[in-house]
């Protein structure tokens, strides 16, 4: 369980957005997003809105059926009575999507560095259930023993992380030889160019509103093909990940249905009341458009 918390849930949505108010107006200044900044402005996005990834996301047509979380569980695969973790759980989708599978005889941990994100998860346990969140980084996941999972899951993470040798090297220490880690991803390098072009009109208007955004790097094109990421697999002694490729489709008639999209997402939060106008008007002359937005699901085992 997380530590009782001092304040009210109001007053943390509260300092969440008042967080949120000041790194736009930082970043509309020029600030590069990087570094603290970055990691703050993660945060808080998260803190104000625990469950935008799974209300956004699950909400797209999957064209080849697929479930994000599913998918995940099932690639692994995992079966009744396996211990998994969920590493950047946010509000617990993948980690319940885990459960079901590993059942009462087996045991699902999650772990997010947002507290509000652990708290959201926390409360979506069915009673009994052999599941607990946790408050904790993907970089030093120091509560959990040695070799102590079968499975090592991480939705939607990996390309919110810099640096992966840290986080490769703890979920390498976690799994017990021959355990799984299987994760997803957004792979930018297949967008189509009629979906490049759309996100090209979008990140404009980041450049207009909010250019110190376009200063970091806010995601990666594609892991783990980056000569950084592909080393940071070896390192850990993980053998090279298989991919699966999934393409989920947002059929976009009128600004209200691009809007929930963007204006949860990273893109969305970072822009103040001027930047979110800009935003729905850019989309409005975009209209109507069908985005398909790629994902990438990795698959690899610890040797043993
Ligand atoms: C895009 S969300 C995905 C949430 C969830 N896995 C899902 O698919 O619905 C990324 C999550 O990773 C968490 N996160 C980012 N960096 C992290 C880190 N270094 N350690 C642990 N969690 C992290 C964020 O707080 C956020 O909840």
């Amino acid at each position: 369980m997380t530590s009782e918390p001092a304040t009210s849930a109001e007053e943390r949505a509260q300092a969440a957005e008042d967080s949120l108010s000041e790194i736009r107006a930082k970043v509309a200044d020029g600030t590069p997003l990087v570094g603290s900044i970055a990691t703050s402005f993660q945060r808080a996005v998260v803190a104000a809105d625990p469950f935008a990834t799974e209300e956004t996301l699950l909400t797209l047509t999957a064209v080849r059926g697929a479930h994000l979380y599913e998918t995940l569980v099932s690639w692994a695969p995992f079966v009744a009575g396996e211990r998994v973790l969920d590493v950047g759980c946010g509000a617990g989708g993948a980690a319940f999507a885990a459960a079901d599978v590993v059942g009462p005889t087996g045991f699902v941990a999650g772990v997010d560095v947002v507290p509000e994100a652990v708290r959201a998860a926390e409360g979506r346990i069915p009673a009994g259930a052999p599941i607990l969140f946790r408050v904790g980084r993907a970089e030093s996941l120091t509560t959990f023993e040695d070799k102590s999972f079968d499975g090592v899951i991480a939705s939607l993470l990996l390309d919110w992380i810099d640096d992966l040798r840290r986080p490769l090297e703890e979920v390498a220490r976690l799994l017990r030889p021959g355990g799984r880690f299987v994760a997803s991803v957004m792979a930018f390098d297949r967008l189509r160019a009629a979906d490049a072009e759309f996100m090209g009109q979008v990140l404009a208007v980041i450049g207009r509103n909010a250019p110190g955004a376009l200063a970091g790097r806010a995601s990666r094109a594609s892991i783990p093909d980056e000569p950084d990421d592909a080393q940071a697999f070896k390192d850990a002694g993980f053998l090279t990940p298989e991919e699966l490729d999934v393409t989920l489709g947002a059929v976009m008639e009128r600004p209200e249905d691009a809007w929930p999209l963007f204006s949860r997402s990273l893109l969305g939060a970072i822009l103040d009341e001027n930047g979110q106008k800009d935003l729905w008007q850019t989309l409005a002359d975009l209209m109507p458009h069908t985005l398909y937005i790629p994902v990438r699901f990795l698959r690899t085992r610890r040797p043993g």
